[in-house]
């Protein structure tokens, strides 16, 4: 099954509206339009129309970096996934490791996120990773089992049409400190054994598993170059769009 890579760009909490906009104008002038690998940008709330606009008709796809689980209502300072879908979204970021270790998320949230995009067609790219202690303890397997497991809980078959996981080890991330290629492939083979026991194999093969930590132009092709590591979820060197082609264009 031959997947098509994907390449994202997590901004984080990064680039103002004209920030970004000068970033698009420098990555659509490298980019053909024709990249073997999709690319995608998620971008803060408050950039999302503009990005959104700006790349409405090109190659790119956009993305959030996180959603709430209700459509409308009482919910200050949270935003719908109808909201998202309404600016041209494509994916939403859900469980990255900052959301869980600052702000509280939990399986549980991840789970009625994952629920809420998948209703209004909103692929998910799921963030899974262990901390450097659980690696230290040999627990890498068991942590990112129970994110997933717990994760995907009751939302097999539906809707769970499109997913991509994103492996990224909480010790890789802004730290210089990028995972081996083994480490990767080992982490991403078991992510995809265990999507297929807990879907199906189909949707297994079909879906794209990101790793994130520390990317650079300089380790994406070794990176690619493993059977189970389908693209990269790219956070510092996604803001300079010289390094983000750079990345695109492993
Ligand atoms: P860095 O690429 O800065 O390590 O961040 C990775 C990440 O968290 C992407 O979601």
């Amino acid at each position: 099954m031959t997947r098509r890579p994907l390449i994202a760009a997590n901004w984080k909490m990064h680039q103002t509206v004209p920030e970004a906009l000068t970033f698009l104008d420098h990555l659509l002038a490298d980019l053909s339009g024709d990249e073997e690998a999709e690319v995608v940008i998620a971008p803060p709330f408050t950039a999302l129309e503009a990005v959104g606009r700006r790349l409405d008709g090109t190659s790119v796809q956009v993305a959030a970096q996180n959603v709430y689980w209700e459509d409308q209502g009482a919910f200050t300072g949270e935003v719908s996934p109808l909201m998202l879908k309404q600016l041209g979204c494509r994916y939403v970021i859900i469980g990255h490791s900052e959301r869980r270790q600052l702000f509280g998320e939990t399986d549980e949230t991840v789970r009625r996120r994952l629920r809420a995009a998948g209703r209004h067609e909103l692929t998910p790219i799921l963030c899974v990773g262990e901390t450097k202690e659980d690696r230290e303890a040999g627990r890498t397997d068991d942590v990112i089992t129970g994110q997933i497991s717990r994760a995907l809980e009751g939302l097999y078959p539906d809707p769970l049409r499109e997913l991509v996981v994103a492996y990224e080890p909480v010790w890789a991330i802004g730290t210089g400190l990028t995972a081996t290629v083994d480490q990767a492939q080992e982490a991403q083979a078991h992510l995809r054994l265990l999507l297929a026991r807990i879907t199906d194999k189909g949707l297994a093969n079909r879906t794209r598993i990101l790793y994130g930590g520390s990317v650079k132009p300089e380790n994406i092709l070794a990176l690619m170059a493993m059977p189970d590591v389908d693209g990269a979820l790219v956070g510092g060197a996604s803001l300079s769009a010289d390094s983000f082609t750079g990345i695109i264009h492993f």
